[in-house]
This record gives structure tokens, sequence and C-alpha cells, in this order.
């Protein structure tokens, strides 16, 4: 699907470390050379034609997030760092000044460290407690095991839409028709679902959703906040400077500009912006259901075939998004890493910032092949291959 749109694909690299970070089409790199090296000006602050472009390009990118996550407004759309900085501004700048010392806080153990240490940290400033969902026997999250966590102290239910790890997408329609019912916030970390599968923060009722636009084919260093409208009109900024303000006195007094501009202090990250709407238009173009359905067919090839090797382990070979995590058996999970990259072959192995799922494992560290909608059925069978031949593992690491 579209390989020739991805130029790092060019040495016969095998890439499938996509939760880590995807690879970025021709279009979205070209799209920012643009900016660098035809129009290159700030935002929202100068009247000559550059400017006036730039202001125009960046601008329409929050239309375009709006609809692709099918938000009722662009006022519910902050520009960000990444999911981590959204996910911090969630916590710090809403729920720090929402949730008592009794208040509870539902998170499960495969979360990402971004969707669990800012909550420990505001618990251990007296604010909040955290407890931890059960997980069912393949490791995934249920809306039954949800609501056999939730009291009538739970304020908050914090989960990601796709677990980093387990790969399970948690249903979160029905999780947010039940945090509705029961008067629950509810946060989505969607970080390893926007453009893989379709995300709609209207149908889902989320108070609030955090992504990165680097796991979508975007750069780095730009990310989303959505909000409800009235929920960012209660929060705080946790970054004060220009562009975000109206006016300040000597006196002390200051007027902060309305959402969503208040929470974007600072020069951002302009042509990162602009690239990330250009990674959506891509992304639409193809379409997300058959992103989806390309990803989890190559899953379902890949544990069919690993099934047959008698000395691989699979940890979540039922989850239906294009995520398999897996050792072999005896091996350290690094030295199969180190192994494959003599094939070329890119994967990720260790916790995967999942730090709290290795009781739920029994094991630390995993491989993850993590796929997108440029790998193939042929790359999996050069895994496959590689993967055969592991009882020569030391000979080739050592
Ligand atoms: N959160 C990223 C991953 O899962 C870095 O690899």
């Amino acid at each position: 699907m579209n390989r020739d749109d991805f130029e790092c694909l060019n040495n016969d690299l095998i890439y499938f470390d996509n939760g880590a970070t995807t690879l970025k089409p021709n279009c979205v790199v070209q799209k920012m050379v643009d900016y660098y090296t035809k129009y290159t000006s700030n935002i929202h602050r100068g009247d000559y034609n550059n400017a006036i472009k730039t202001n125009k390009e960046y601008d329409s990118v929050r239309t375009l997030v709006k609809d692709f996550i099918h938000a009722k407004s662009e006022r519910e759309i902050v520009y960000t760092s990444g999911a981590t900085e959204s996910l911090n501004m969630i916590v710090f700048g809403f729920f720090q000044n929402k949730l008592s010392s009794d208040d509870e806080i539902l998170l499960d153990v495969a979360e990402h460290a971004s969707n669990i240490l800012p909550w420990q940290v505001l618990e251990n400033k007296g604010i909040g407690k955290v407890k931890y969902i059960d997980l069912d026997d393949n490791h995934e999250l249920t809306l039954d095991n949800i609501k056999k966590a939730v009291t009538e102290k739970t304020r908050v239910i914090s989960i990601a839409h796709i677990s980093n790890v387990i790969g399970d997408i948690r249903d979160i329609e029905e999780i947010g028709k039940y945090c509705k019912e029961n008067n629950i916030y509810f946060v989505v970390d969607a970080s390893q679902s926007v453009g893989h599968i379709n995300v709609n923060v209207d149908k889902s009722d989320v108070s609030f959703l955090a992504f990165s636009g680097h796991k979508m084919l975007a750069p780095t260093g730009v990310g989303i906040l959505y909000g409800k409208e009235e929920l960012l009109e209660e929060m705080e900024p946790l970054k004060y400077g220009g562009g975000m303000n109206q006016s300040f006195e000597t006196d002390g007094t200051y007027i902060l500009k309305e959402i969503p501009i208040k929470f974007e202090a600072g020069t951002p990250p302009i042509a990162e912006v602009i690239g990330l709407g250009e990674a959506i238009k891509y992304i639409e173009n193809i379409g997300i259901d058959k992103i989806h359905e390309h990803e989890y067919n190559l899953k379902k090839y890949l544990v069919s075939e690993l099934e047959k090797i008698p000395n691989i382990i699979l940890y979540n070979k039922n989850s239906k998004s294009g995520i398999l995590a897996f050792n072999i058996d005896g091996v350290f999970p690094q030295d199969t890493s180190i192994y494959l990259n003599n094939y070329n072959i890119a994967i990720r192995a260790g916790n995967h910032c999942a730090k709290e799922l290795k009781e739920e494992l029994n094991i630390k560290n995993t491989c993850r092949v993590s796929l997108h909608l440029y790998n193939t059925k042929e790359e999996l069978d050069v895994l496959i291959d590689a993967l055969k031949q592991s009882e020569n593992i030391f000979k080739v690491v050592i």
C-alpha cells in the first residue's frame, strides 16, 4: 500500500517499529520543506504575505483535526508538543483543581508511562487516589472489569484507546456511555489508535483525548489535546507567555485569550502542525478502515505462522490491532532485536514504557512488532524465516 511514498523504505528496510514512531510520507516532508524554503514566518503576528500564508496553513489544520476526530468545534482542539504534554495538561491543568484527596482515578497496568506517572504525581500531592482496573485472561481491558472497579468515589477513568504492548482496542464508545451514565470523567490516550482506526470523540463522549503526530505519519514535536469545550474553559494553562494573552499590566492584572489559544503560549511547532495536516489528508485519502483491515490481516498472518515455531512465545495473539508482543524462549528480547537487525528488520525490544505490565505478563521485557499501512506479507515472511533460524541467534549476536 503506497510504499513508494516513503523514502525511508528505499534501503530494503523492514520497519516494524510503528508503535514507537511511524515513517513519514514524502508529501508530509515536502509540505514542511515548502514552509521552510518558501514562506517561513511566525504565526498570528505579521501582516505581510508570508505571514498571512502561514496563518492560513496553520489555522486550517485545526479544522482538519476537528473533522478527523469528529470534534464539534475548533475551540476543542489544542496544539501541544505531543501526547505526553497533552496528558500532563489534562492532569495538572484540570484535575489538579478538580479532585479531592478521596476521589478515585481508575487506570490499568498496561498504560504507558505518560498515562500513569502524571496521575501518580497528583496522588503524591494528596489529590486523588490511583486504582487499577483488572485486565482479563488475554491481558485486555473490558467494560465488565471497569464496572467491577468503579465505586461511588470514582471520578476519572483514564485509559489508552489501544494499548501499546497488548494492542487491544478498547471499546471507547461503550466505556464513554458508561462514564456519562455514572458521571465519571473519561480521558483517552489515543496515541496508538489515531491513524490506525477511527477515533470519534463525539460518539465516545470523551472528556479529554490526547495523541501525538509522529505516531500517525506526521512530524515529531506536535500533538493534540482534545477537550470538551466546557471543560477546556475550566482548565488552567500550564504555560504563560506570548500569543496566549490579550493584555497584561504593571499592576499585575492580565487577560488571557480564549480557548484553545490560551493554552498555546510561545511560538508553536509551525512546520510540524502544517505537516500534521498533510498526514491527516494522506490517511483520509487511503481510508482509515482500509488501514486497520490491512494491519489486522497482517497481524493474523504473523500469529498463524509464529504459532508453528515451537520456541516462540506470543503474549497478545487475540488483540485486534497490528501489534504483536513476543519472545524467543530463553532469549533476552534485546538480543532478538539485535539479531533481527542483521536482516534489516527494525522492531522494539524492552518494556515499551508500560512498566507496570511485568506482573501481568510474568516477564519484564518483550519484543514488539507494530505494523502500519506500508508493511507487507513479504516483509513478515522475512521476519518469520529469521525467527525459524533463531537457533543460530547467539552465533550472530555475539
Ligand atoms: N510509546 C512509544 C512506544 O510504544 C514510544 O514505543
